[in-house]
């Protein structure tokens, strides 16, 4: 198999599983518990904290650990709108689920939610965020970095312009984190979520970045964990885990991104010049290092995935999280993509497991299955499809 859908998630890395593994077996003690099973746990908490806080340059109080990134969004606009009767959240039209179906729900208890448009390259415009920021507005959430196209925003100006206005900044960076430098100073921004998942570690564990000062309502209550803001009994060998995750991406940050950004130019190089009526997607400058968007058109992109997947590829449409719902690309729509455009569409996401030889191999089959699909395309006349060598 050749996985190229690390935006979706990520192989666990040796060295995490082998940290979350005594906190499996022998170190079962509950971290709210005096004796030393209880301190054992509740100091390996503290150490994942401490780790986790270092790869975004926060201080540790000031991470809330989570169950990944859709309970960290749904905390920040839950638990920030709950603290008014009413007012304007401001977030884009490309924004993941776990922000837009919370913005849903806050809309239909009378909220005002404006959405901001995007271009064709997936980027917003600030002087929209400027003309719609108004003296009503709780809170701005836009994402860093998109999980379809890979666009990434100008987070260091949004979060100007809220402060500017003193308005509260969360970006979504469950996308971003491990895939550029993050810090959370240099941005200015007041909340960001982070996924386990997406960087080498374990599945449903996560965390938020609350800026000191910035008071959230609790969306879990109970024995008052996590500074009285989720209760319940933590999750230790997945906090474990998750914490030494993020001190891997951070001591190989930069060079895991040269080496995939260096995978990344090469398929996109590959694929533009040997498959013919291509588009590459998204923004090419301000850009996730490695994500790589293509519309193949005439091809159905969940036909070329199922095909791609008979030779051993993972590929991806787009949100692995939304493939239930069997909906159209909203990241696509937004960007005024047509449906044919959108039809066509395959994601691949590299990660720093690939190498150079499967983006070769990767290429050559993509030649072929695009080009097989097109031979039986009901767009076969519209397009000369002439094969390129
Ligand atoms: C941008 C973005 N936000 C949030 C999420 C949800 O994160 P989690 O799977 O940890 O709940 C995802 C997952 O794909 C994502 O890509």
């Amino acid at each position: 198999m050749i996985y190229l859908d690390n935006a979706a998630s990520t192989q666990i890395h040796d060295d995490v599983l082998n940290s979350m593994l005594p906190y499996l077996r022998e170190q079962y003690g509950n971290p709210s518990s005096i004796h030393r099973y209880g301190r054992l746990t509740r100091k390996a908490i503290h150490k994942a904290r401490k780790q986790i806080a270092s790869l975004i340059n926060a201080d540790p109080a000031e991470i809330l650990i989570t169950s990944g990134g859709t309970e960290s969004n749904n905390t920040v606009l839950m638990g920030i709108s709950s603290q008014f009767p009413s007012g304007q959240i401001i977030t884009s039209s490309i924004e993941h689920d776990a922000i837009l179906e919370p913005c849903k729900k806050l809309s239909s208890n009378g909220f005002q939610i404006d959405y901001l448009p995007v271009d064709k390259f997936g980027m917003i415009d600030l002087s929209n965020l400027e003309n719609i920021i108004s003296k009503n507005t709780l809170l701005v959430s836009i994402m860093f970095g998109n999980n379809e196209v890979g666009t990434i925003q100008p987070i260091i100006e949004i979060a100007k312009i809220c402060h500017k206005h003193n308005v509260l900044f969360h970006t979504d960076a469950v996308q971003a984190i491990g895939k550029l430098h993050v810090d959370v100073n240099e941005l200015g921004v007041d909340l960001l979520s982070i996924s386990s998942h997406k960087l080498h570690g374990p599945k449903g564990i996560g965390a938020l970045y609350i800026k000191n000062g910035v008071k959230i309502n609790p969306l879990i209550l109970g024995g008052g964990q996590e500074f009285r803001l989720r209760s319940g009994t933590e999750n230790v060998a997945s906090i474990v885990g998750f914490g030494q995750a993020c001190e891997i991406a951070q001591n190989h940050l930069t060079e895991n991104i040269v080496y995939v950004k260096k995978l990344r130019t090469l398929l996109v190089e590959k694929v533009l010049d040997q498959i013919p009526e291509t588009t590459f997607n998204g923004h090419f400058e301000f850009r996730l290092s490695n994500n790589a968007h293509f519309t193949f058109l005439g091809v159905n992109g969940e036909d070329l995935i199922i095909k791609l997947d008979e030779y051993g590829i993972a590929a991806s449409t787009g949100s692995a999280c939304s493939v239930n719902t069997q909906k159209s690309s909203h990241v696509l729509e937004s960007m005024g993509f047509s449906l044919e455009q959108i039809t066509g569409s395959l994601r691949l996401t590299i990660g720093i497991f690939n190498t150079e030889n499967e983006i070769k191999e990767t290429v050559d089959i993509l030649k072929n299955v695009v080009a097989e699909l097109r031979a039986v395309s009901p767009f076969k006349e519209k397009y000369s499809f002439t094969s390129k060598n």
